[in-house]
């Protein structure tokens, strides 16, 4: 039997069969939402304050004025992983344009559809894509830059990835790998991406989420005593790399064992990605930076 779920919608909790939004929601006509996914380990949701002042940024800069607070935030997201009596879980919050009258309307002073909803935690990758590391494209479609759309926003509109993948998945290849305009490399499948050369840690310094997780390896990396440089990186430098791995909030580092048609140093998960990746889930398990949802 499946077990029920209850999902947080505009001051409600309500089971997951009957947690609708209208389709006159300006975020399911236009895809005019912001949204942020923080995790719960072993019953404790790690960076939680982190997660939600970013998913503040993107709300002050798509000009959504929620009847949430940041400690309203906090609490209903704490209490929608009680709710589901979920240990182990990915929580995604959500604020939408919300309902209109019309289907053309005046995109201000709408009031925000507010949602938070908890799931078992989720991998990017399964069991074997972990252990072994994915096979990357780098796509021929562009990621968004500053001119369109900051890739700081962190917003529901992800019709890109999806043509991207589609076509990474056709040519036989697990996901993609994006440009900036420039031709640098930018991000990895929702995810953010690392290189490893001689021993020391590269990721792309513009034009990329901050991710948390990235923010939380730059971090170890210190801790580890292993150099770190945030700058631009080309393709050149990714095939050419000892180790490439990408991080998310949906299951720490992955390992990449190809892209493009090249074997990553050895095709496998190598040294410095293991060590940080062992070190964030000991940081994870420790409780630092912890928001213990069961107490
Ligand atoms: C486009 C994009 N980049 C990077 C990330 C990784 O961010 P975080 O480490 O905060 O999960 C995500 C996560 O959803 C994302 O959607």
């Amino acid at each position: 039997m499946v077990k029920e779920s209850f999902i947080y919608i505009n001051g409600e909790f309500k089971a997951s069969n009957e947690a609708n939004i209208s389709i006159l929601d300006q975020g399911f006509l236009l895809g005019d939402a912001v949204f942020d996914v923080v995790s719960s380990w072993q019953g404790v949701i790690f960076k939680l304050d982190q997660h939600i002042a970013r998913f503040e940024d993107s709300l002050r800069a798509v000009r959504l004025n929620c009847s949430l607070n940041r400690d309203g935030w906090r609490q209903v997201i704490i209490d929608t992983v009680r709710q589901n009596n979920l240990r182990d879980s990915s929580i995604r919050f959500i604020a939408t344009r919300g309902l209109s009258q019309e289907i053309i309307a005046d995109p201000r002073n709408n009031k925000p559809t507010e949602i938070v909803w908890a799931a078992p935690y989720i991998f990017l990758a399964d069991q074997e894509k972990r252990n072994n590391g994915v096979r990357l494209m780098i796509s021929a479609l562009r990621g968004f830059s500053p001119d369109t759309l900051d890739p700081r926003y962190k917003c529901v509109d992800r019709m890109h990835f999806q043509l991207a993948k589609m076509e990474a998945l056709d040519a036989g290849y697990d996901d993609v790998i994006w440009l900036d305009q420039n031709g640098y490399i930018a991000e990895g499948p929702a995810s953010n991406i690392f290189l490893v050369k001689n021993q020391v840690l590269f990721t792309p310094s513009d034009g990329v989420l901050k991710g948390i997780t990235r923010e939380t390896f730059l971090e170890l990396a210190d801790r580890a005593k292993i150099q770190r440089r945030e700058c631009q990186i080309s393709s050149f430098d990714l095939y050419s790399a000892d180790e490439v791995f990408t991080t998310s909030t949906a299951g720490g580092a992955l390992a990449v064992r190809e892209v493009s048609g090249r074997i990553i140093g050895n095709g496998s998960p190598g040294e410095v990605t293991k060590k940080l990746d062992d070190m964030y889930w000991d940081l994870r398990r420790s409780g630092e930076y912890g928001t213990p949802v069961f107490t």
